[in-house]
């Protein structure tokens, strides 16, 4: 029996010399240590001895287990620094402090405007919510007023999932679920919703110099007692005379969306031209630049909240607009190219 912890000793001593990955080495163990592994057996097998002989031979077999034991763990310590040394040895040589030697990144100009609309938004006291982009038809028309089948669809043919769900066509989409969200603490304890929720839409649209398929909205939702059309204005002005650093010349006009009432453009003189007319503006010297109006009672009760007790307005700013008045973009197709030369040009003024 001696014989045999010799031999097994000597077997695994050069087993371990062999092996050369982690994989291999646990097959050892599981060989050696296992429930049904060699040493194991050989534990097993000390039933029918003496109990003199059980002594000696028991604590030679445990000793021979221990060493094994610290043997693997040993050499599987060996294995793994091996690993991570070969690892390293494939890697490019790179050294993350050394400065870039080619042209810096730079924000896109929509997210340069963005940020500095929820900037002010912020500072007004407004809270940035974010919303994914593919929605339900119930966020993106019914809870809004626009019934399956209703004309409005039209302007808002989107992009649609084989599921059902659809690509937002707009950022009003998220009007439904931030009614409900921030409705609670409006109810119990009269903290009015102040909310914009910026985001990228999709619409199945001809593209030319101002319209593109995929463009960036902010909505902005404000909902207390007795808000009304003069608050709505207020924050507007207050927006775009931050944003320009000047003052800007802007016309209401009605204009009809379902989930408002009433329901405006709020149109920009196009700062491209002057206001004289060019393919920006669709030679009429003014933008459309932000739709906005009270939301409808059908839409507030929608969301939760009573029309007889709340009233609340809705803007959807243009920010892809927004972008191309403020930083001269001529043709919105050049935002989506990808073009570093065209986009790299903006820098946050702030
Ligand atoms: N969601 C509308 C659109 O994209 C714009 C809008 C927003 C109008 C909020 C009124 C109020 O056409």
């Amino acid at each position: 029996m001696e014989n045999q912890i010799i031999a097994l000793r000597n077997e695994i001593a050069e087993k371990l010399q062999t092996v050369s990955d982690l994989q291999e080495l646990d097959g050892l163990r599981v060989a050696y240590l296992g429930k049904k592994g060699s040493i194991t057996t050989l534990l097993k097998g000390m039933k029918d001895l003496s109990p003199e002989e059980k002594k000696s031979f028991g604590a030679k077999v445990n000793e021979l287990k221990e060493e094994t034991t610290e043997k693997i763990e040993k050499k599987m310590e060996e294995l793994k620094e091996a690993e991570i040394q070969k690892e390293l040895s494939e890697m490019p040589l790179f050294d993350i402090t050394t400065p870039a030697d080619t042209d810096r990144g730079s924000y896109h100009p929509i997210t340069l405007v963005q940020r500095q609309c929820e900037t002010i938004f912020k500072s007004m006291g407004f809270a940035v919510i974010d919303y994914p982009e593919i929605v339900t038809d119930y966020e993106c028309f019914e809870a809004l007023n626009i019934p399956k089948h209703h004309p409005a669809r039209d302007m808002q043919d989107t992009y649609y999932l084989t599921n059902g769900q659809l690509l937002k066509s707009h950022t009003s989409a998220a009007q439904n679920a931030i009614l409900k969200k921030y409705g609670k603490n409006l109810k119990e304890n009269g903290v009015p919703i102040k909310a914009i929720f910026p985001g990228r839409c999709f619409r199945n649209e001809a593209t030319d110099a101002c319209h593109e398929n995929t463009f960036f909205q902010m909505e902005g939702v404000m909902v207390d007692k007795d808000i009304s059309i003069s608050n709505l204005i207020y924050f507007m002005k207050t927006m775009l005379s931050e944003v320009f650093r000047k003052d800007i010349k802007v016309r209401l006009r009605p204009g009809f969306f379902p989930f408002v009432e009433p329901g405006f453009e709020l149109d920009i003189s196009c700062l491209i031209c002057g206001g004289e007319g060019c393919p920006s503006c669709k030679q009429s010297g003014w933008l459309e630049l932000c739709p906005c109006g009270m939301i409808h009672p059908n839409v507030l009760r929608e969301g939760g909240i009573d029309p007889d007790e709340y009233t609340g307005f809705a803007f959807g700013l243009g920010l892809t607009r927004l972008a191309m008045m403020k930083y001269g973009v001529k043709d919105i197709r050049n935002l989506n190219s990808g073009s570093l030369k065209a986009l790299s040009q903006f820098t946050d003024d702030e």
